[in-house]
C-alpha cells in the first residue's frame, strides 16, 4: 500500500505495509504448495503459535487505545484471509489427489478377462447322456434305483434261486449284513419299477453302477455302469424289442449300422438274445476287436420272463414286456476305440482331456 507522501509513517501505516507484505508473501507460498504438508508449513509459518500473524497479534498491546481496534481489525482480516486461502488450497489439492488416484488406479473394464478353464463331463457321463437322449426320444424315462441291493431282488425275484448255476455268471460282493449285497447288474431295478408302477404300462431305462467280484482286466472292472431298459404293456412283442434296439444302435453308431439278434440265455428273460452290431472298426471284414467274426456284442436282452412279470405284480397272461441291459463302458470303448476299460477310472488327465 502506498504511504502518503510527506507524512511520517505512523505505527498503523507500518502495520499496513507489514500486512501487505505478509499477504503477498503468504499468497506466493500458498501458490507454491504441492501437498497438504506444504499447506501445513504455510499455516505454521503465518498462523502457528509463533507464526508471523500471531506474533503481530501479540504486539497489539503496543498500540495506543485509539489505533488498537483498527490494527486488530486489519490483522484479523489478514488472518481470516490466509485461513480462507489455506482452506481453498487444501480443497484444491485434495481434489487433485483424488483425480490423480482415479487416473492411476483406473481399471480398463473393456479389457477381456483371463478365460476361466472349464472342465467337461467324463467320457462315460457323456456316453450315458447320449444313451438317455436316444431312449428319451423313444419315450423312455430315466429311473434310478439302489446300488446296494438284497439277494432277493438281485437274484431270487429274477429267477435265480440260491444254488442256481447262473449265479456263477456274476460273482458278488457281499456285505456284513446277511442278504445285503452290491448289485451285480441293474436288473433288480426291473422288479422295483414294476412293483411301484403296477398296473401301469412301463417304459423306463435304469442306469447306474454295478459291482462284480472279478479279476480286473483290460476288458472288465469290478465297478462298472449298466443301463437297463424295461417296457411292460399289453401287446409288447419281440419285434418291439428289435425295433427299439436297432434304432438305438443306429443313433449311437451311425445310420448304416447293421444289427443281429443272436439267441442267448438269461434266467429272467425268455426268449433271451444278445445284440450284435456289424464291427464298426473293420466293417465286418474281421479284425482284432471283433476277433475276426465281423460282429460285436453290445448288449443282452429278451422278453421279460413270466415269473419276473408276476414277481413285479403283472399278470403274465395279460401283460408282456421286454428288457435289455448294456454296458456304457463297452459302448464308449467301441465308439471311441478305447482299448482298456481301466482308463475310465484311472484319472489320467491325458486320457480324460481327449474327450473335451
Ligand atoms: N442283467 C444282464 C447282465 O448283467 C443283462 C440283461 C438285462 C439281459 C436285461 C437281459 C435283460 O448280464
Amino acid at each position: 500500500m502506498d504511504i502518503p507522501k510527506g507524512r511520517r509513517m505512523n505505527r498503523l501505516d507500518e502495520l499496513r505495509s507489514k500486512i501487505d507484505r505478509l499477504r503477498q508473501e503468504s499468497q506466493a507460498a500458498l501458490d507454491r504448495c504441492q501437498s497438504l504438508k506444504d499447506c501445513e508449513s504455510v499455516r505454521v509459518k503465518y498462523l502457528g503459535r509463533k507464526g508471523a500473524v500471531t506474533t503481530l497479534l501479540g504486539e497489539l498491546t503496543g498500540f495506543g487505545s485509539e489505533e488498537r481496534p483498527q490494527a486488530g481489525r486489519l490483522l484479523n482480516e489478514l488472518k481470516q484471509q490466509i485461513e480462507a486461502r489455506l482452506e481453498a488450497k487444501r480443497r484444491e489439492l485434495a481434489a487433485r489427489e483424488v483425480e490423480r488416484k482415479l487416473q492411476e488406479e483406473r481399471i480398463d473394464i473393456s479389457l477381456p478377462g483371463r478365460p476361466a478353464r472349464l472342465g467337461h463331463a467324463h467320457v462315460l457321463t457323456q456316453t450315458l447322456y447320449e444313451i438317455y437322449k436316444i431312449f428319451a426320444q423313444m419315450g423312455f424315462e430315466v429311473y434310478q434305483t439302489r446300488e446296494v441291493e438284497t439277494d432277493e431282488y438281485n437274484f431270487q425275484l429274477l429267477g435265480i434261486p440260491p444254488d442256481h448255476p447262473a449265479r456263477e455268471m456274476q460273482s458278488t460282493f457281499y456285505t456284513t449284513q446277511p442278504g445285503v449285497i452290491l448289485r451285480t447288474h441293474t436288473s433288480p431295478g426291473q422288479i422295483r419299477v414294476m412293483r411301484e408302477r403296477c398296473p401301469e404300462p412301463i417304459r423306463v431305462i435304469l442306469p447306474g453302477k454295478c459291482y462284480r467280484y472279478e479279476q480286473i482286466t483290460p476288458r472288465s472292472e469290478i465297478q462298472f455302469y449298466q443301463v437297463e431298459g424295461l417296457a411292460v404293456g399289453h401287446h409288447i412283442t419281440m419285434s418291439d424289442l428289435k425295433g427299439v434296439l436297432t434304432e438305438f444302435a443306429r443313433q449311437m453308431f451311425g445310420p448304416d449300422t447293421s444289427v443281429k439278434l443272436r439267441g442267448s440265455y438269461f434266467p429272467f428273460t425268455e426268449p433271451s438274445v444278445e445284440l450284435d452290431i456289424r464291427c464298426i472298426l473293420c466293417g465286418g471284414q474281421g479284425c482284432r476287436v471283433c476277433k475276426d467274426t465281423g460282429w460285436l456284442e453290445i448288449l443282452g436282452a429278451g422278453m421279460v420272463h413270466p415269473v419276473v412279470l408276476r414277481n413285479g405284480g403283472y399278470d403274465p397272461e395279460r401283460y408282456s414286456g421286454f428288457a435289455f441291459g448294456m454296458g456304457p463302458e463297452r459302448i464308449a470303448m467301441l465308439k471311441h476305440r478305447i482299448e482298456d476299460i481301466r482308463l475310465f477310472l484311472g484319472n489320467d488327465l491325458r486320457f480324460l482331456e481327449q474327450f473335451g
